[in-house]
């Protein structure tokens, strides 16, 4: 269902609430923020904005402070950055509702730029409550979303308020709907899925409904130790869901139902130990010592991956390859990253830590897409509706 945007609706002169996804990561020492990709992918909404004379009214989420007011999580460093970023002034204020916002609101003048505080000081936000998001709500005319990473949370801010204002999509959501759209519903064939990631059980979904979308998938990462155990090979002391065993032989008969070639890797790095400088080793997958840990996809399994995603001509990618922290076990992770930076072929990286290895290696524009959002782009890969994209206009109304 197409959504309306800023676009359809005149915001001259409107207050304007946009919720933003500006929940960056912050570096652990320092507190500064460590990638502000967030922050400048939905800087074309804010720019039009600002260009069309709305009073804008900016709010987000940022880290998970649970309901109350956690200093090191104020907005205030990050509306700092989205000033230097656009090079306008931005206004804080010390809370995102109540009277003293609603005079700061009132003060806003055409193209003025305020940053409310972290909505999740209040614990009324992820509750959805109804009070809260009204309150939110008259602060504003127009109710625009373009937190696309926070799209698959039911909130006050990205759900509830919607009931009050009309609610249309900022220009970064429209872009992640359209890219996810396309790829889900006409993809250019042959259609490749690398999926990785630590556990099967968070990817069941995902293989699920991929399997009838895709030509072929490929599986590595921790994941693919609960698949290899599964079809009986020696895994050694690698995390393995053993509960989840039923389910890998499952998914693998599935694959085999829908005619998906399922690869797993056919040789890996072990280590005697997970942590940097282990001694390691290569070995075919059949030949795990007991005793070890996989930590990566081998040289083979990448030459093998890399082959059967030179064919494709869409790609999508979701979560790492080995234990990518530890740059001894990152090159299967690498590889797959460069190998998709390098293709003539539409590449899509899920959000999360895909996105994050990509803007790390400064991939990312050699990428068709990198999402911003982990969890709200693996939901719709699963198949599921987002309830933050449901509570917007549809283009028809
Ligand atoms: C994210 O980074 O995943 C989104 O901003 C949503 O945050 P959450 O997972 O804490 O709800
Ligand atoms: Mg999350």
């Amino acid at each position: 269902m197409q959504k309306k945007t800023i676009r359809d609706i005149e915001v001259a002169g409107k207050r304007v609430l946009v919720r933003v996804d500006f929940n960056v990561p912050l570096d652990t020492n320092t507190g500064a923020i460590s990638d502000d990709s967030r922050i400048r992918a939905s800087l074309p909404t804010i720019n039009y904005l600002v260009a069309h004379k709305a009073r804008i009214i900016l709010c987000s989420h940022l880290g998970r402070p649970g309901g109350r007011v956690v200093e090191e999580l104020r907005i205030g460093p990050v509306a700092e950055h989205l000033s230097y970023l656009i090079g306008l002034p931005v206004n804080t204020v010390r809370d995102c509702v109540g009277p003293e916002v609603e005079n700061k609101v009132k003060a806003l003048k055409e193209g003025d730029i305020l940053f409310l505080e972290n909505l999740r000081f209040h614990p009324e936000e992820e509750a959805n409550d109804t009070y809260f998001a009204r309150e939110l709500a008259r602060l504003a005319d127009i109710y625009v979303n373009d937190a696309f990473g926070t799209a698959h949370r039911a909130h006050a801010s990205t759900v509830g308020v919607a009931k009050y204002l009309p609610a249309v999509a900022g220009f970064l959501m429209e872009t992640e709907l359209a890219v996810m759209g396309k790829l889900l519903s006409a993809p250019e064939h042959p259609f490749a899925c690398v999926i990785g990631g630590a556990k099967v059980s968070d990817k069941i979904g995902l293989v699920q409904n991929m399997l009838k979308k895709v030509d072929i998938l490929l599986v590595g990462g921790g994941m693919a130790a609960t698949f290899l155990k599964a079809q009986g090979h020696e895994t050694g002391h690698s995390p393995v869901e053993e509960d989840k065993l039923n389910l890998a032989k499952k998914l693998l008969k599935e694959a085999e139902e829908w005619e998906v070639p399922l690869l797993l890797p056919i040789d890996a790095v072990i280590a005697d130990e997970i942590k940097a400088g282990a001694s390691t080793q290569v070995v075919p997958i059949a030949q795990i010592p007991p005793g070890t840990y996989i930590t990566d996809i081998g040289p083979q399994t990448i030459e093998l991956f890399s082959n059967e995603l030179r064919k494709c001509h869409t790609i999508i990618w979701n979560g790492p390859m080995g234990i990518y922290e530890i740059p001894q076990y990152a090159q299967g992770t690498r590889a797959v990253a460069s190998l998709l930076a390098n293709v003539n072929s539409t590449t899509i990286i899920g959000g999360g830590s895909s996105a994050e290895i990509v803007q790390e290696m400064r991939l990312t524009d050699k990428m068709t897409h990198v999402s911003t959002g982990g969890g709200a782009s693996l939901r719709l890969l699963e198949g599921i509706a987002l309830p933050g994209v449901g509570a917007l206009l549809d283009k028809s109304e």
